[in-house]
C-alpha cells in the first residue's frame, strides 16, 4: 500500500518536471525562431537583399508552421497518456472470460421451477472450498433455505459469510460436496441463467459515478420512470429525488460520495429489486448507522423479502430476529442452526455474538 503510494507520488513528480520543461522549452524555441527571422531578415531588408514584402512572408510562413508544430508536441503527450489509460483497459480485457460451458449444463426451461414447495431454494449439502491457491475456508457447510423464507447467516469477522454468497452466485466453484439451487447443482444451470434469478447486493454496495438514474438503470436498461420512482420509495429513498430539482438525474458522485453509507447500501437493494429475482443475497454493511437508517434498511429488507427467498449475512440484531432461520458460522464450519430464541439458548457463541458483535440500532 505504501509503495503503490510511494510510486504513484514518484510518477506525479516525474510527469510534472517533464510538464515543467518541455512548456517553456516549446515556448523559448518558438520566440528565439521569431527573433532569428526577424534579425536576419531585418538586416538583409537592410542591406537591399530581399524586399520587406518578403520579410513578411517569411513571418507569416513560419507563423503558420509553428502552430500545428505546438499542436503536434501536444498531440505526442496525450496519445502518451492514453497508451497509459489503455493499458490499464487492456489488463482487464486480457482477464479470461468464465467459461460457461466447462460442464455440460441441462437445459433449464425455467429457473429456479415455481412448482416444487418441497425444494429447498439453496441448499448446501457438505460444502468445502478454499480459495485458489489458498487454504480450505469452508468446511462440510450443510443446509438449506426453503423457497419464500429468510435465512441468516452470522459469525465472526472472517467465518466465511461472504465466501458463501460468492459460491452461490458462481464466481467460484465449490471444491467439495454440492451446491444446489432450486434443485439444481449449480454447475449443471448457465451462469447467465443463473445470475438471471439471483439478486446480490454486495457487502461494500458499489454506486458508480453518474446519476441516480444510471445506477438503477443497470440492472433494467428498460424500466419506466414510474417504476424506479415505486422502487426508490420502496427502499426509503424517495427523498433524494424530491430534495433534488433534477429529480431521478441528480448525481451522486464518484463512488456513491453524496450519499450516506445507508443511502448506498439501499440504493444497491433497489437495483437488486428492479431486476425482480426471485432469490435474493445480501451482505449487510459492517458500518454501524444511525437509528432511522437502521430503520429505513429494515424497511426495505422487509418489502424485498415479499415472496423471495432470502439469504442475509446479517450484522444487526433487529434483521436476524427477523429471520425464519438463523445458521452461525465459525472459521468456515456452521456450528449452530435455528431461531434467535432457540440459539440462545442452545449455542454459546451465537449468544456472544448477539451480545457483543451483532449491532443493535
Ligand atoms: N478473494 C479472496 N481470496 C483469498 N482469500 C479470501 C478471499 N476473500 C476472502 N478470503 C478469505 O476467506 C476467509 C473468509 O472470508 P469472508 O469474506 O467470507 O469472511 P466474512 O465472514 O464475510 O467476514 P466479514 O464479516 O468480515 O465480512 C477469510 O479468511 C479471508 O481471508
Ligand atoms: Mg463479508
Amino acid at each position: 500500500m505504501e509503495a503503490s503510494a510511494g510510486a504513484a507520488y514518484a510518477a506525479g513528480l516525474r510527469v510534472a518536471r517533464v510538464q515543467a520543461v518541455v512548456a517553456p522549452v516549446s515556448t523559448v524555441t518558438i520566440q528565439g525562431a521569431f527573433l532569428l527571422v526577424l534579425g536576419i531578415g531585418g538586416a538583409r531588408v537592410a542591406a537591399g537583399a530581399i524586399s520587406v514584402g518578403d520579410l513578411v512572408a517569411f513571418i507569416m510562413f513560419l507563423f503558420f508552421l509553428v502552430l500545428p508544430l505546438g499542436q503536434a508536441v501536444n498531440a505526442y503527450t496525450q496519445v502518451q497518456a492514453g497508451l497509459g489509460a489503455l493499458h490499464r483497459i487492456e489488463e482487464v480485457l486480457a482477464v479470461p472470460a468464465e467459461d460457461a460451458s466447462d460442464r455440460p449444463t441441462v437445459t433449464v426451461a425455467e429457473w429456479p421451477a415455481p412448482s416444487a414447495p418441497a425444494v429447498p431454494m439453496i441448499e448446501f449439502d457438505r460444502v468445502g472450498f478454499g480459495y485458489p491457491g489458498g487454504p480450505a475456508v469452508l468446511h462440510e457447510v450443510s443446509f438449506a433455505v426453503p423457497a419464500g423464507t429468510r435465512t441468516a447467516l452470522v459469525g465472526p469477522s472472517g467465518a466465511g459469510k461472504s465466501t458463501l454468497l460468492a459460491l452461490v452466485e458462481r464466481f467460484y466453484e465449490v471444491t467439495d460436496g454440492a451446491l444446489r439451487l432450486g434443485g439444481v447443482d449449480v454447475r449443471d444451470l448457465p451462469r447467465d441463467v443463473l445470475r438471471a434469478g439471483l439478486g446480490y447486493v454486495e457487502q461494500e454496495a458499489p454506486v458508480l459515478a453518474g446519476t441516480l438514474r444510471e445506477n438503477l438503470l443497470i440492472t433494467a436498461p428498460g424500466a419506466a420512470e414510474a417504476r424506479l420512482r415505486a422502487v426508490l420509495d420502496e427502499v426509503n429513498l424517495g427523498h433524494l429525488v424530491e430534495r433534488a430539482p433534477e429529480g431521478l438525474d441528480v448525481q451522486v458522485g464518484e463512488g456513491g460520495v453524496l450519499l450516506s453509507g445507508g443511502e448506498r447500501q439501499r440504493l444497491a437493494i433497489a437495483r437488486a429489486l428492479l431486476a425482480g429475482p426471485p432469490v435474493l443475497l445480501l451482505d449487510e454493511p459492517t458500518s454501524n448507522l444511525d437509528a432511522r437508517n437502521e430503520a429505513a434498511l429494515r424497511r426495505a429488507i422487509d418489502a424485498v423479502a415479499v415472496r423471495r427467498t432470502l439469504l442475509i449475512v446479517a450484522h444487526r440484531l433487529s434483521t436476524v430476529v427477523d429471520a425464519d432461520q438463523i445458521v452461525v458460522l465459525d472459521g468456515g464450519r456452521v456450528v449452530a442452526t435455528g431461531s434467535h430464541d432457540d440459539l440462545t439458548v442452545t449455542s454459546p457463541l451465537y449468544r456472544e455474538l448477539a451480545a457483543h458483535q451483532l449491532l443493535v440500532g
